[in-house]
């Protein structure tokens, strides 16, 4: 287990591109060429403005090496204003060299942080169902909540939300509408 003081969480910067895409190339394999460029769309997307996007660094003598990565961009519901103070995760991931040492959560949880602060009031994610709710997610669909594309009934519990301002999912309800670059249904498998 690493110490956590050797992992830093910081604003991803122009110059992390590449770090980030091997992250993402080692993490996802097969997928990840698709997600590499979802990434690079999504930050250029204005619609998906504004997002958190974070690396975790790992400090070492001869500096820092990127092993993680987290996104959240801009979302809305269907018919609503775009500027509603939701969000959607996508990507979250660790390098496999670096996996299950808690910095996952940690990227979760410093990018739910920072969606607070900036009044962002509920996050969504599609994901795995076993993973997210011990970092309070909880299904949507249940709450009255759409995903962009429709989930398949196996996979419905892999649509979920985290209520970042008390009450929120309560006071809405309706179809989720992501940003143009992750509005394809290729993004939208669990
Ligand atoms: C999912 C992922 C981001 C977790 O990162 P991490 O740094 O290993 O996460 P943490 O250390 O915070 O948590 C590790 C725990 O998550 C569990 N976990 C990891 N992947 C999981 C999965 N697919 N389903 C359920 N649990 C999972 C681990 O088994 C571990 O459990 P434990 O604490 O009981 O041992 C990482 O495994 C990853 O990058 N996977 C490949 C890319 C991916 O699938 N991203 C998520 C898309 S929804």
């Amino acid at each position: 287990m690493l110490p956590t003081s050797l992992i830093i969480i910081r604003s991803a910067l122009l110059p992390d591109r590449e770090a980030i895409a091997q992250v993402i190339t080692a993490a996802f394999s097969r997928e990840g060429a698709i997600i590499v460029d979802l990434v690079n769309d999504l930050i250029k997307d204005p619609t998906a403005q504004p997002v958190v996007s974070l690396v975790a660094t790992l400090q070492e003598n001869s500096g820092e090496e990127v092993v993680g990565y987290i996104l959240f961009s801009n979302a809305w519901l269907e018919g609503g204003d775009r500027s509603e103070s939701i969000a959607i995760l996508a990507p979250l991931c660790v390098h496999p060299n670096y996996q299950k040492q808690g910095i996952g959560g940690q990227l979760i949880e410093d990018a739910v942080q920072r969606l607070t602060a900036a009044g962002v009031e509920i996050a969504f994610l599609l994901g795995y169902p076993s993973y997210y709710p011990r970092h309070q997610f909880s299904p949507a669909g249940k709450q009255g909540f759409e995903p962009t594309y429709p989930v398949p009934p196996k996979d419905a519990s892999a649509w979920m939300l985290r209520e970042l301002k008390p009450g929120a999912a309560e006071s809405r309800s309706g179809k989720v509408i992501c940003a143009d670059a992750l509005n394809a249904p290729q993004h939208w498998q669990e």
